[in-house]
């Protein structure tokens, strides 16, 4: 397995092009089964999860051709159930059932298990399908979706935990084609969801509220092909501010939706940073200070679990005590503990984290564990004396372009070393 060798101390200055999102492309990848006919996605990310996707793409019977972070799908003829050795691979797969039940009434995905940042059911995923008329079932591992008609009708996604993301696209892709209306209350407002929405009514799916808490989706007889650019992605611009502010003379991020941002932007605003946004950049540079923070994760626009790992990175050296509470994933704090062999200060209190921060990190040898935690991990790294060593990098290549090179590209001293 590959490693990443952080060198600490290497400061930070110069631009970086931030990628199209991962977790918009990946439900908009899974949107292209509602046509027969091609789509073409642009600005896809080259990353692991979406070579995933596209291989179950591939599986289910479409056409994918990806040239340069374009992707051009044709799902002409498909079958309707996933393979198991890819969906275990990527909780993501999920999404295809929505597509698949919208388009061919039926749908067959491995039923993804939990995952390292905590407990990931699908219950509310097939909450809305059934509201639609579906029904399941499941067997041998894998659940089974499948209805005689799909009828619009008026559900909540609401969750012990607020909204869900996939649970909202998934159902919103196979409520495009019910027949009548579906109103979906308690949906997740992510730019993300917000992007496919966009991409379904280019296919000619009408679909209006995407980005509030209510979605009304009219159904339509069906979806033709259309052609789209993802949205940048947050996280990565989010982890590249945050590496900014770790290590940064004046770090600029390119082709970014600053729009989308704002409650990390406030954080770092508010932890000490400058920050100047001008149209599609960001730019973050020192002010002499570093302030502690408390900070709440919560679904947009507040802010996001999937920063809450980096910006713990940030405070395990910013003078004085910082608190984070994570209550998307209660659980989602596996960084945790590699940051306390690093020499951090932070103690756990249930979702709660208490971050004192130290006057010095050290580089050690650590395993990353998710996406977010190995993120985090180099980000610590930056700020390290010595070297630190990233383990098991293939978590970081599911959801990071090239992050190495870019970081280099900065200033910061990054080797991979190939297994
Ligand atoms: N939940 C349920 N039942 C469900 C679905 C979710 O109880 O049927 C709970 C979850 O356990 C969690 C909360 O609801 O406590 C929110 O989960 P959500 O469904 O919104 O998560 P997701 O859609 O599976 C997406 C992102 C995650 C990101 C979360 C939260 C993708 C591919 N993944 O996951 O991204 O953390 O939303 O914003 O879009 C990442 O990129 O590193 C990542 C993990």
């Amino acid at each position: 397995m590959d490693k990443i060798l952080v060198h600490g101390g290497a400061s930070l200055s110069g631009n970086v092009k931030i990628s199209g999102s991962k977790n918009s492309a990946l439900p908009i990848l899974a949107a292209t089964l509602l046509t027969k006919e091609p789509c073409v996605i642009h600005h896809v990310p080259d990353l692991s999860d979406i070579h995933y996707m596209l291989q179950i793409l591939s599986h289910l019977g479409a056409q994918v051709e990806r040239a340069s972070g374009v992707v051009t799908v044709q799902a002409e003829k498909i079958i309707t159930e996933a393979p198991y050795e890819i969906v275990r691979k990527m909780r993501a797969s999920v999404c295809v059932i929505g597509p698949l039940l919208g388009r061919e009434k039926e749908a067959t995905v491995s039923l993804p298990g939990g995952c390292v940042i905590g407990d990931r059911p699908i219950d509310l995923h097939l909450k809305g399908f059934e509201a639609l008329g579906a029904m399941h079932r499941i067997e041998n591992g894998n659940v089974k979706v499948f209805a005689g008609e799909l009828k619009g009708s008026s559900m909540s996604l609401r969750g012990k935990q607020g909204p869900t993301v996939l649970g909202t696209d998934n159902v919103m892709m196979a409520a495009v084609l019910a027949d009548g209306t579906t109103v979906i209350d308690s949906a997740a407002a992510e730019p993300e969801v917000v992007d496919l929405a966009n991409f379904l009514n280019k296919m000619g799916a009408k679909i209006e509220g995407a980005g509030t808490r209510r979605i009304v989706i009219e159904g339509v007889k069906e979806l033709h092909g259309a052609e789209h650019s993802v949205i940048p992605d947050r996280i990565e611009a989010g982890t590249f501010l945050v590496a900014g502010a770790i290590a940064g003379k004046g770090v600029t991020l390119k082709r970014v939706d600053p729009s989308h941002l704002t409650a990390v932007t406030d954080a770092l605003t508010r932890a000490g940073f400058l920050l100047k946004i001008e149209g599609d950049t960001i730019t973050i540079s020192p002010n002499g200070v570093w302030k502690p923070l408390e900070l709440t994760t919560n679904p947009y626009p507040d802010f996001p679990t999937d920063m809450q790992a980096q910006m713990c990175a940030l405070l395990a050296k910013t003078p004085g005590i910082s608190v984070i509470t994570e209550t998307i994933f209660p659980q989602r704090y596996m960084h945790v503990s590699e940051m306390k062999r690093m020499g951090a200060d932070i103690s756990l209190n249930g979702a709660t984290a208490v971050i004192k921060g130290v006057e010095r990190l050290s580089g050690a040898p650590v395993m990353a564990s998710d996406l977010r935690a190995s993120a985090a991990l180099v980000l610590a790294g930056l700020q390290s004396e010595g070297i630190t060593e990233v383990n098991r990098v293939y978590h970081i290549d599911r959801g990071y372009e090239l992050i190495d090179e870019k970081l280099n590209g900065l200033g910061a001293h990054i080797e991979r070393v190939k297994a």
